[in-house]
């Protein structure tokens, strides 16, 4: 038998029992006539004891076991004279009897602790190694019970889950496809889901009412802390639903995994409609763990001479509370820096500072009186302690540049408390977009999304400008920040189907191509449909205080899109190559 117990099982009670163990030894102590050894698994760490006195030979072997030695060990629980607090089999240790190396171990290329030394690079290399630190483990491990959380919630609301295809044809979400060619369709290629967004609604037509798929989707987009290529979704649709009663279920299922994997009771969700979180935030995936919202100035900071803001279609800036004002002119010259990084782009920042004596300091001071700096004060409602930031400018641009102020200033004011979480729904989002540069229409959330009920007749007669106009029934959830998930009514007209793939400029033949299949499903008695997908990953990261998901996926690839464990993407033979018809200098010429 390898083992009676695990590493983390044993307490007072179990002393004086004959137990083993087997396990990765963790760290060693020598102390001349005892050895200590840390032994360790997925449970927890018990540690050993090597008596020179009881068994020197024992002893000896025990000293001589490197970092990641696997070994199986038998022996006695006693009570520990030193207890440590710190660790749940703290009170015990084991008084070892037998020591048996089941397989030795090279030196690990990095120290497998908490507080590693392995850079990114490297314990992305050895993930195997990486995988075995606690902190990683119990970021896999929170993943496993939230899937299985979600599952069983979902099931208990009446959900099923339906595996669908991952060698398709494109789905256009908005990124790049993965493909894969066809050996026995020679030049031909399945394109891997972005999500399973057709299939779900395909499933709705076939009457599977209220479906969900714990789902791996592919996007070949640039990456980001909070991007993988291929990345977890919990896919959800139902039918015969309002948006309504799809925000009800899905707060229901949010609030249902907090409460089961954190122990923590949501409040009910706020809802912000897309224009407001703009106005108010700069953002639709507002951070509301802390104020700060927008104010605008125009009204008392334009006319009054200078130019910066005469010039600018907006003046709108924050107030900062909690003794900004202390913030030094260092401070100040150093966020301005921070704003003028060409991945921000501002031109300047001007500070307001209120005292706690009822003075005002400003960068702009010469421009405006200390009465018309006050009356801006009074505007936001600032207190003494507080510090108004303000930009100016092309009103979008302006608005983006100060959400990252926002969220720099909570940064460097700590107001992004862990454990703090705000979730909120985003609603009334636009339904087309306007892409100025390539002059069209691209769908804001997918081409599948339903215009709000009140904006049909509008979207099926309107002119160009009129287009721009149009609400969809979609909706995001927010947590922290984060777009934790989008959904949205679906389309299931064929005509009105037609019309959207007609503004977002398919051609009729195009249209007919890509989603045929999905305008004939159409045509056969679709119902009333929509639906929603979170992202797993990202919900696991955002649930753990964490901005990257990378910790919460097992195999994560690196910024480059490439797992360098098993060294992926790689060429291929070029016997595959033949078989698959793919002559690579010939795709070169061409
Ligand atoms: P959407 O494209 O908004 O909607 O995706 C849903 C959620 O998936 C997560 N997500 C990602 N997570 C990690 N890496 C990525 N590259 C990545 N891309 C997206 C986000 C996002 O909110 N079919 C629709 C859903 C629907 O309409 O029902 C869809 O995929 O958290």
């Amino acid at each position: 038998m390898y083992r009676t117990h695990n590493c983390g099982e044993l307490r007072i009670d179990h002393v004086n029992q004959e137990i083993t163990l087997s396990g990765w030894m963790d760290t060693s102590r020598d102390f001349g006539g005892m050895t200590f050894i840390d032994l360790r698994d997925r449970y927890g760490i018990t540690q050993l004891v090597f008596n020179m006195d009881d068994d020197a030979k024992l002893c000896e072997s025990a000293r001589k076991l490197g970092r990641e030695f696997v070994i199986r060990v038998a022996g006695k629980v006693r009570e520990r004279s030193n207890k440590n607090p710190n660790r749940a089999t703290g009170d015990i240790e084991i008084e070892i009897s037998h020591l048996e190396v089941l397989n030795a171990a090279k030196t690990p290329p990095f120290t497998i602790e908490d507080n590693t030394d392995g850079g990114d690079d490297i314990r992305m290399k050895y993930r195997y190694l990486d995988l075995r630190r606690k902190k990683v483990q119990q970021n896999i491990i929170f993943r496993s019970n939230l899937a299985i959380a979600a599952r069983k919630h979902l099931a208990e609301q009446g959900f099923i889950e339906v595996e669908t295809p991952f060698l398709i044809k494109s789905t256009p979400e908005g990124a790049r496809d993965f493909v894969v060619p066809s050996r026995m369709n020679p030049g031909q290629f399945y394109a891997l889901p972005q999500s399973p967004q057709t299939f779900k609604q395909i499933l709705m037509v076939s009457g599977l009412d209220k479906y969900f798929q714990i789902v791996k989707c592919f996007r070949d987009e640039d990456l980001r802390a909070d991007r993988q290529p291929e990345f977890t979704q919990i896919d959800c649709e139902m039918s015969f639903v309002t948006q309504e009663e799809i925000l009800n279920t899905f707060e229901g299922l949010t609030k249902s995994l907090f409460k089961t994997t954190l122990g923590i009771e949501l409040a009910d969700f706020p809802r912000m409609e897309y224009d407001e979180a703009l106005r108010l935030y700069g953002s639709d995936k507002p951070d509301l763990r802390f104020g700060m919202q927008f104010m605008e100035l125009n009204n008392l900071a334009q006319g009054k001479g200078f130019s910066v803001f005469d010039n600018a279609e907006l003046v709108v800036g924050i107030c900062a509370e909690q003794q900004a004002a202390a913030f030094s002119n260092k401070d100040i010259k150093i966020l301005t820096e921070w704003m003028q990084r060409p991945q921000i782009g501002a031109k300047g920042l001007v500070y307001v500072k209120f005292d706690e004596n009822g003075n005002v300091k400003s960068s702009v001071g010469k421009f405006f009186s200390e009465e018309q700096l006050k009356a801006w004060g009074d505007q936001f409602g600032a207190e003494p302690g507080d510090m108004l930031l303000i930009l100016s400018g092309e009103a979008e641009k302006t608005r983006k540049q100060l959400s990252e102020l926002r969220l720099e200033m909570a940064r460097r004011m700590d107001l992004m408390k862990a454990g703090d979480f705000k979730p909120l729904w985003v609603v009334d989002f636009p339904l087309l977009e306007w892409d100025e540069d390539a002059e069209r229409f691209h769908a804001m959330h997918h081409p599948f999304t339903s215009p709000k009920k009140e904006d049909v007749a509008r979207m099926l007669d309107g002119d160009h400008e009129t287009m721009k106009s149009l609400k969809a029934d979609a909706y995001d959830l927010v947590i922290n920040g984060a777009e934790i998930g989008g959904g949205s009514i679906r389309i299931h007209d064929r005509n009105l189907q037609s019309r959207n793939f007609d503004l977002l400029g398919f051609t009729k033949e195009e249209a007919e191509d890509q989603f045929g299949f999905l305008l004939g499903a159409f045509e056969y008695g679709a119902p009333p449909h929509g639906g929603i997908a979170f992202g797993f990953d990202r919900l696991c990261a955002v649930m753990n205080g964490q901005a990257s998901i990378r910790d919460f996926i097992a195999f994560p690839k690196n910024n480059q899109g490439k797992d360098v464990m098993i060294d992926a993407p790689a060429t291929i033979d070029q016997e595959q190559l033949n078989e698959l018809n793919i002559d690579l200098q010939k795709e070169k010429i061409d």
